[in-house]
Formats: structure tokens, sequence, C-alpha cells
């Protein structure tokens, strides 16, 4: 069991795949910094699963995985079968582009629900956003994924000047279709210029959407990132993820593992250890995670102002959003 100074125990793992995307996302890849990491220092798809399996040892019981875009892994369908036989509940976020090409795959692992990301329903504001006209297949794949019978949860970044005008129209998008849409409060990472004027804090995007609809909370669970709403009578959810007005962390059960195999004990944890130098070298890396997961900071990486809306981005270390995986 892998439990924190805090009491918090650690049973739910985010693997990154990959640090590439075929999408262009500013926010999440800052034009700065578009070196990829070397294929060696990748975990190859054996280190992800020896890895894999000692977390499960250690009480990991769902796997998340990430990247960058890890259906851009060319070993995702080997990856996903072998988790699949591992006794682990698995589960994906994905931009959506490549779902149509990966769904059978999906259903053979018993993924049974997948995190896409989309930000606008406009076409011409997503082209501008991920610099990639895909709008129509990540639609369809959605569309796609709701009809082979997955639990489908839309994740879509908070911008200022682009969700206000947006936002019921993704909470119209629950009416007929069983989706379950999260606002997601714009987050501080290397290179993404992130300014607190930029953030739309959930209380915010609450009135916009109240102006609109009657609406109803839902109860959320002990480890949920987000707080859940619905319009009374619609088919789907809609739920803010708060990091930035008010965070969850009292409820975190969550380690991570980049695509180089480094353990980060939090998103914002500056501190990383490297697994896989240890996997390589013979080394305890039993050892190491729990070594990590015992320095864990009791919210936030330990890197924010209690007051997290006047953090300073400059003073916070941490990668980009493409090289942790979200
Ligand atoms: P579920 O497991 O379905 O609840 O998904 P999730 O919200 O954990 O993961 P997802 O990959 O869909 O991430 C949605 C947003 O929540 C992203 O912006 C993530 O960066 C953010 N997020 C995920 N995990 C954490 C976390 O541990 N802390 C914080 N602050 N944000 C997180
Ligand atoms: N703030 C909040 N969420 C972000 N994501 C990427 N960058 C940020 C950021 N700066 C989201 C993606 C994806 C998830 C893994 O993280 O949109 O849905
Ligand atoms: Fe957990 Fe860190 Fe996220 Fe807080 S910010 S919920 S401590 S990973």
């Amino acid at each position: 069991m892998l439990q924190d100074s805090f009491g918090r125990i650690h049973d739910y793992l985010r693997i990154s795949l990959t640090d590439h995307c075929n999408f262009r996302c500013t926010y999440c890849m800052p034009q700065e910094e578009m070196e990829w990491m070397p294929q060696s220092r990748l975990m190859s798809k054996d280190e992800v699963l020896k890895l894999a399996e000692i977390f499960i040892n250690l009480g990991v019981k769902k796997i998340r995985l990430t990247g960058g875009e890890p259906l851009v892994r060319k070993e995702l369908p080997e990856i996903l079968e072998h988790l699949s036989t591992y006794p682990v509940e698995l589960t994906l976020t994905t931009n959506g582009v490549l779902i149509h090409k990966h769904i059978d795959v999906l259903k053979r692992a018993g993924v049974r629900s997948v995190n896409v990301s989309l930000d606008t329903l406009n076409r011409e504001k997503f082209i501008k956003l991920t610099r990639r006209d895909q709008f129509d297949q990540v639609w369809e794949n959605i569309l796609l994924l709701l009809s082979e019978g997955f639990r489908v949860k839309v994740n879509a970044v908070a911008l200022h000047g682009l969700i206000e005008d947006e936002i019921c129209d993704f909470v119209a998008v629950t009416e007929k279709l069983p989706i379950h849409m999260r606002f997601i409060e714009f987050m501080p990472f290397a290179g993404n210029h992130w300014k607190s004027k930029k953030v739309v804090t959930a209380s915010q995007m609450l009135t916009l959407v109240e102006e609109k609809y009657p609406i109803e909370k839902l109860e959320d669970k002990k480890h949920d990132t987000a707080k859940k709403y619905k319009v009374p009578g619609f088919a789907g959810t809609f739920a803010f993820i708060t990091t930035m007005s008010e965070n969850f962390c009292a409820g975190c059960n969550r380690i991570r593992l980049t695509a180089d195999g480094k353990i980060k004990n939090c998103l914002f944890g500056k501190e990383e250890l490297d697994l896989l130098g240890a996997l390589r070298k013979g080394e305890d890396v039993e050892k190491l995670i729990r070594l990590s997961i015992s320095r864990k900071h009791k919210a936030l990486g330990g890197q924010f102002d209690p007051d997290y809306l006047k953090a300073n981005p400059d003073q916070i270390i941490n990668r980009s959003m493409i090289k942790i995986g979200g």
C-alpha cells in the first residue's frame, strides 16, 4: 500500500506513453519547447509493463494512459492488451482524433471509460487552438465511443475569452448525449504563459450556466477531481475541475509516471525520481516509489501560495503539460 504522510492512499497511476502529440495546443505544448525526448530515454513497452506491475503489486488499482497523445504511441495496442491481463482498471485520456483506429483494441482490453479533450465546439476556433483541422473527426469519434457503450468524459480547458461564449453550448450538448463535460480551470505549467487573469473560475462559469439553465448539484466522490452538476432531465452532466480556486488535494490518490520513467508524486511536484534508470541498473524501484510517496506535499506540490490565483508562474518549477501527461 502506498500511503503518504497525510494518510492518503495512492492507488491511481497515470502513465504517460509518449511526449509526442498530433495536435499543437499552445497551453499544453509551448512553441519554444518543441524538442522531443530521445527514444532511448523513453520507457520501452516492456519497461512500461514492468513498472506497471511493480505499482500494481504496491496497491495500484487504476491506470490511466496519457501522453502527449497516448494513441500516437506505436505499441499502444500491445501495451493495452498486456495491461488488460493485470488486475487493474484501465482508462485513457486522449485528444480523440485516432479513436476510430483503436476502438476494437480499447474494447478488447476492457476499457470502459475514455476522457477526450475538446476545448471548443467551433471548427474555426478548434483550428486556431490545436493548429489542426480535425474537429469533425474528434466529434465523430466522441459519438463513436458513445455508440459503442463507453463512458465519455469531455475535458475543456476553460480559456478566458473562449469559454464564456461556449459554456452553455457545451452544457446544451448534454441534453441529448450522455456526455460528462468537465470544464478545467487553466493551470500554470512551464512555458504556457499562464496568468491569473486568464483563469476563469468555476464559480464564474457556474454563474454563466445558471443564467440559462436550472441546475442540480450531484454527489462527488472522495477522489474526484471534478465537482459535478446536471441540468434536470438532461442525459449527461457537467463539472468543474477547480485546481486554481479550490484544490481537491485532500482526496488525492494519484501518482504519475512520465514517458521517460520518472515518478512524480504530484502534478505540481518538482521532485522526480528516476524509476526507469533504477530499473535499467537493477536497483530497488519499489524503494524509490515509497520514498517519492513519503515526500509528497499536502497540496499542489508545495509550490503555490495559499492564494492560488496569485501564484507566480515564474516561481513554479515543473515540466510543460505535454511532458507530464496531465
Ligand atoms: P478521472 O479519472 O476520470 O476522474 O479523470 P481525471 O480528471 O483524473 O483525468 P483527466 O486526464 O481527464 O484530466 C482532466 C484534468 O484534470 C486535466 O486538466 C488534469 O491535468 C487534471 N487533473 C488530473 N489529475 C489531477 C490531479 O491529480 N491534480 C490536479 N490538480 N489536477 C488533475
Ligand atoms: N490547464 C488545465 N488543463 C490542461 N490540460 C492541458 N494543459 C492544461 C492546463 N494548462 C488538460 C488537457 C487534457 C488533460 C490531460 O489536461 O486538455 O484534457
Ligand atoms: Fe494530488 Fe498534487 Fe493534484 Fe493536489 S495537485 S490533487 S496533491 S496531484
